[in-house]
């Protein structure tokens, strides 16, 4: 009777341990354990060596068994048909775990915004290293060393490499792509850049600009005000207006500055727009002629305008941020708040 019973509880484990992969696998479980000549049958038979007194309780303890090995049958064979497992069930009705989803950054939404209006008008999109050599960042954009326009952006030297900056402005892409040499170029540089300013509500030590470039044979100023046009109506809408200053940039002549009428007040004047009814958006100008030829461009053939502008200041504006700060913070309260798709 002990012998049996070790016996029933090595089986049962066995039974138990048992996990079939597939139908054919549990069909092998049924002949093994349950078939006419299986395991079950075979214990079933030894009731007749127990002692008379002690019958009942085998007959008791051989039905279990026999139970256990049927429910394990069943459990397997749900489990081979993928409906069920044992200790585990699997309701393939029962709602899904939600994932909660991301939303998009508001200077990516504005990035955005901005190049796809620029898309529709052919400019393709590139980017260049957010580390840089002076050449890039300065010299080719013809501000040679010691140019005193160089103060004009507080730069973030490299320590170890007096030749690399963090660069100041995605104009550094321009030259990149200029020195490829492939003409026309119609591109659009969208990227982070550095400067050494204090940090506060109203400025910050890292920003974003999109970079505009056109070079080919017979460009004009006037392409360069027509395309900004289109930018600005499809940006603010058909009644804002736009003038143009004149300016200065060491990298384009003639340059200028364009503003557009306060999209907050409408040009009345507001505090945004400190009463002047205006509110400056970018810079822009012809490419100066020793940019062409620094980048092996022949000047006499080809002429381009480029232009620049932030994404942050556009984007409290739209979106009503009033600290620069919030942008860089990751605060999921504030980035939660942008949804749109674009
Ligand atoms: N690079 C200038 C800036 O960062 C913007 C600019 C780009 C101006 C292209 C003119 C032409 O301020």
């Amino acid at each position: 009777m002990e012998q049996l019973l070790n016996q029933i509880a090595e089986y049962k484990k066995e039974m138990s341990a048992f996990a079939a992969a597939d139908e054919k696998q549990v069909e092998e479980f049924r002949i093994k354990w349950l078939g006419t000549r299986g395991i079950v049958k075979s214990v079933m038979g030894e009731m007749k060596n127990v002692a008379p007194d002690r019958k009942k309780e085998a007959g008791q303890l051989l039905n279990e068994f026999k139970q256990f090995a049927e429910l394990r049958f069943e459990e397997l064979k749900a489990a081979a048909s993928g409906v069920m497992e044992t200790g585990f069930s699997l309701d393939i009705s029962l709602p899904g775990d939600p994932q909660p989803l991301g939303s998009r950054h508001p200077v990516t939404l504005m990035r955005n915004r901005i190049v796809s209006i620029f898309q529709r008008l052919g400019f393709a999109v590139a980017e260049g290293p957010e580390i840089e050599d002076d050449w890039h960042n300065f010299g080719a954009l013809n501000l040679p060393p010691h140019h005193p326009a160089r103060d004009m952006q507080d730069t973030f030297y490299i320590q170890q490499n007096p030749d690399w900056v963090l660069r100041t402005h995605t104009s550094s892409v321009q030259i990149r792509e200029m020195e490829k040499g492939k003409l026309p170029i119609r591109m659009l540089m969208p990227g982070r850049v550095y400067r050494n300013e204090t940090v506060s509500a109203r400025s910050h030590c890292f920003f974003h600009q999109v970079e505009g470039l056109y070079i080919d044979e017979n460009v004009s100023f006037a392409d360069l005000k027509q395309t900004l046009y289109f930018f600005v109506k499809e940006m603010y809408g058909k009644d804002v207006k736009v003038r143009f200053r004149p300016s200065y940039f060491p990298f384009t002549e003639p340059s200028a500055e364009m503003d557009v009428t306060c999209f907050i007040c409408g040009g009345s004047g507001c505090n945004i727009c400190k009463k002047t009814g205006w509110v400056e958006i970018l810079g822009c100008g012809m490419v100066h002629p020793n940019v062409l030829s620094n980048c092996g461009i022949d000047p006499n053939k080809y002429t381009g305008f480029a232009f620049g502008m932030g994404i942050e200041r556009p984007a409290m504006l739209k979106y009503g941020v009033n600290d620069l700060r919030l942008f860089s913070e990751n605060d999921v309260r504030f980035l939660k708040q942008f949804t749109s798709a674009i």
